[in-house]
């Protein structure tokens, strides 16, 4: 098992919500190599902050962390699933998928390092800049993988930042 683990130096975990707030929990199943229906769960969850009317910086911050985690299971595993969980002060997006791994976090988060496939290079993928641009979009990240089983990335992004 291999970890990964960012967080902003200001980032302080959100409060866990009470029993009783409002939340939006949205959930999405990912198919491994489906380049036609890749990126719909980033875009219902970008569409439902859309609608509740939430900074459009942050909203753009969000579907672009959304998207190319989403993207990553698409391109390099064989299923997953994304899931987001809105509150007043935050959102939490959980992508897991069953596939390959990654073998050394620390590596796969430079920019420019990709192991993608020639099919998804075809498909205009495989620049390597995925990950490090889901880090420099979130306030908290947490990857974590196990080679042959699959990868589980989590990640926070707050509404107010001060
Ligand atoms: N869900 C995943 N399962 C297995 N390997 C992954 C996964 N996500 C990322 N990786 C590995 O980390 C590498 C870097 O990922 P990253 O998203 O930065 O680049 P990329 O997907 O190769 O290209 P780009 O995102 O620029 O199209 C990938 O090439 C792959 O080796
Ligand atoms: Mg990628």
């Amino acid at each position: 098992m291999t970890n990964y683990h960012y967080s902003k130096e200001n980032y302080r975990e959100p409060p866990i919500a009470d029993a009783d707030e409002d939340h939006i929990s949205l959930s999405f199943p990912i198919e491994g190599g489906d380049f036609t229906h890749a990126g719909y769960g980033s875009s219902e969850i970008k569409r439902t902050l859309k609608k509740l009317a939430a900074d459009p910086k942050i909203v753009r911050r969000i579907a672009i962390a959304a998207y190319e985690a989403e993207i990553n299971v698409v391109a390099h595993a064989y299923k997953g699933r994304i899931s987001a969980v809105i509150s007043s002060d935050a959102i939490r997006v959980f992508i897991e998928d069953q596939g390959p791994g990654i073998p050394d976090i620390e590596q796969a988060m430079q920019p420019g390092f990709s192991t993608a496939s020639p099919k998804v290079r075809e498909m205009g993928f495989g620049a390597g800049l995925g990950l490090p641009n889901i880090r420099d979009n979130v306030d908290f990240l947490h990857i974590e993988s196990e080679v042959s089983i699959g990868t589980i990335l989590q990640f926070c992004i707050l509404f107010r930042n001060e």
